[in-house]
Order: structure tokens, then C-alpha cells, then sequence
């Protein structure tokens, strides 16, 4: 297969934090060993429960924080070792959508020097062609030209994230990373911006990592679904494979929490038990196992690696024992 556009090889993210007073600091495990790959085009859905490391990855592959350890690769290129002028031109290439339209725009500027800020930073084009490519992006993501010279407090929620993605597009990357970027809009407006999305992509080719909570949304977007858990891959693969035949019993678990998901002739429902654990102090082996019904001894003391079963690569060392049996 040819190279991908974008490769991420065992990234991680730690954070050091301070406890206190007295208490030293500690380690947030936030992102460990996360490897994938996207090919151009792609959309693939990030799934997992809040602080499982969603925003964390996000944050690494636009490059908005540098990873503790791992490697980006954008178009064959290791982002890290990149000279900085190719380096901003790699910036330039990941675009972002973040969750709430109403804190990513600044409110003292107008949509219009919203949109023409990356271009002139990023362009040669003069003030008038950087109207008018302003102009014309407005009137793509569905809004009329003049509103351009209006603020941000003056639209709605579903109208901001408009301009949100206007601003993405604009320098047209190759990759859109949305964060929930529609769930902190109302669900009668929600469809409308994963329409355009999905136009915007069927017209300009970017590939998309679209970070959800809602599997019936990662359902209509996707082609390859990640599942995460404590800030690791727990499973990935093709999103028609993986709806169908979830292979870890997190994915199991997740699908099975979703009635519209839980199709009648698929597996009955599977409570999880107990609390997402703490990033600070992450369980030994699988981080899943205490709330596990199949772990085993060798669960809670050896880490499972992501690998190949049945067409998908899933983290779990009793897939083989169990996996078929819950399909029958
Ligand atoms: N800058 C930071 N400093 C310290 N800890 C952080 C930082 N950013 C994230 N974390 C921690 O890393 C873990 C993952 O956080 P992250 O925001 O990536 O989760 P998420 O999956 O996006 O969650 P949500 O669904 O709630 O948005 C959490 O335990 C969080 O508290
Ligand atoms: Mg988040």
C-alpha cells in the first residue's frame, strides 16, 4: 500500500503535575504508544469515554503540543526533524475544529479577519484576494458574504461552527482533526454540520479524524473507527467490521451502551462496572481488567499489544477464547 498521509508511531503524551505542597509532583499518563495510520481521504472515528486521551491526540497531531515520546509522520516526513520552514508547511496541512464553537472564535474579531488571518500568514495573496477567497469560503460553509463583517456574538452556535470550519478549510489542508464538533450544538442543527463536513470532504479530499462521543454519528462518518481507553488503542479497523464484530469487550461494552448501535440480532447488552481509572496511576497490564468479564490472571499482569485478529488489530489476550463464542 502506498505510504500513508499520516503516520503516528507509538506516540505518547505525558504530563508532569504537581500534587501540592510537600506532595512532589506526578505523571498523567494521558497518551501512550498510540500507532496508526491515515490514508488520504479517510475518515477515521476516535471513540472512547471522556479522558481517555481523545483531545490529547488531537492536540499532537496538529502539532499544537510536541509528543513526550513517539513519531509523526505527515506525507513520509517525520514532522519532528523537519527543518521549520518545511515544518510550518507541514503545520499548515493539519487543520483543527475544536468542540465548542463559542470559545474558538475571538469575539473582538470579525468573521472576515478571522478567515483572512492564516491566509496572511500564510499566503502571498493581497488584501483584496484575501476578501474575496474570505467571501467565497462564507458562502461554501453556507452563509451569506456580508456576514463577514459581523462578530462572533451576533450568530448561533450552528453558524459559528460554520465559520470554525470555514477557517479549517481555508488554507485547504489535507487533514481536518474535529474535536466533538457537534456536541455542544443543539441535535436539529447537529446533522447540518456533519452534512457539510462530509460535502466539504467529498469536494476537497481532506481526510478527517473525527473525535466523537456519539456512535450513531461515528456510524454515518467514518471508515475506520479507533477505540480508546486510558490514553491507548484498545482497537481499530474498518468501521462496517468493527460495528459488526467488536472484538475487545471495551468496544463490546461501549456498542452495546448504544440502543440505536445494538442492532436486534447482535449481543445482548454488557454493563462495564466501576469507574474509568485514574491516568495518574494507570492498572498494571490490561487497563481494562478490573472491569472486565473475561479478564484473566495474566490480564492484570502482562500489557497487551494491538495485533491482527480477523481483519481488525485489537489490544486483548483472550480474543481468540472468546471473541467467536460471543458472536454465535
Ligand atoms: N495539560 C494537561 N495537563 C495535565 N493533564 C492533562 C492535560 N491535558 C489532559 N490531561 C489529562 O489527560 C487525560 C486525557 O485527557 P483528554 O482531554 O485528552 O481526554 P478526552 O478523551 O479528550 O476527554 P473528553 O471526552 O472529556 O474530552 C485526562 O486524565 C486529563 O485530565
Ligand atoms: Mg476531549
Amino acid at each position: 500500500m502506498a505510504e500513508p498521509l499520516l503516520r503516528a508511531d507509538a506516540l505518547t503524551r505525558h504530563y508532569r503535575v504537581s500534587r501540592g505542597l510537600l506532595r512532589g509532583h506526578a505523571t498523567v499518563y494521558s497518551l501512550s504508544e498510540v500507532s496508526f495510520s491515515l490514508q488520504a481521504g479517510q475518515t477515521l472515528a476516535v471513540v472512547g469515554e471522556s479522558g481517555c486521551g481523545k483531545s490529547t491526540l488531537a492536540r499532537q497531531l496538529t502539532m499544537i503540543e510536541r509528543p513526550s515520546a513517539g513519531a509523526l509522520w505527515l506525507d513520509g516526513v517525520d514532522v519532528a526533524t523537519a527543518e521549520s520552514a518545511a515544518q510550518a508547511a507541514l503545520r499548515r496541512q493539519v487543520q483543527m475544529v475544536f468542540q465548542n464553537p463559542y470559545a474558538s472564535l475571538n469575539p473582538r474579531q470579525t468573521v472576515f479577519a478571522t478567515l483572512e488571518e492564516p491566509l496572511r500568514i500564510n499566503t502571498a495573496l493581497g488584501p483584496t484576494e484575501r476578501r474575496e477567497r474570505s467571501a467565497d469560503w462564507l458562502a461554501r460553509v453556507g452563509l451569506h458574504p456580508e456576514h463577514g463583517r459581523r462578530y462572533p456574538h451576533m450568530f448561533s452556535g450552528g453558524q459559528r461552527q460554520r465559520i470554525a470550519i470555514a477557517r479549517a478549510m481555508i488554507l485547504q489542508p489535507r487533514i481536518v482533526v474535529a474535536d466533538e464538533p457537534v456536541s455542544a450544538l443543539d441535535v436539529s442543527i447537529q446533522a447540518q454540520i456533519l452534512n457539510l463536513f462530509m460535502d466539504l470532504q467529498a469536494e476537497f479530499g481532506m481526510a478527517c479524524v473525527f473525535i466523537s462521543h456519539n456512535l450513531g454519528v461515528v456510524e454515518h462518518m467514518a471508515d475506520r473507527v479507533m477505540v480508546m481507553y486510558l490514553g491507548r488503542i484498545v482497537e481499530i479497523g474498518d468501521k462496517r467490521r468493527l460495528f459488526a464484530r467488536p472484538l475487545h469487550p471495551y468496544t463490546q461494552a461501549l456498542m452495546s451502551a448504544t440502543p440505536a448501535i445494538r442492532a436486534a440480532d447482535r449481543r445482548p447488552a454488557i454493563a462495564i462496572h466501576g469507574e474509568l481509572p485514574s491516568a495518574l496511576a494507570p492498572p498494571s497490564g490490561c487497563a481494562f481488567h478490573h472491569r472486565c468479564p473475561q479478564a484473566s490472571n495474566r490480564c492484570a499482569a502482562e500489557l497487551p499489544l494491538l495485533r491482527e485478529f480477523n481483519g481488525q488489530q485489537v489490544a486483548c489476550h483472550r480474543v481468540e477464547e472468546w471473541a467467536p463464542q460471543s458472536w454465535a
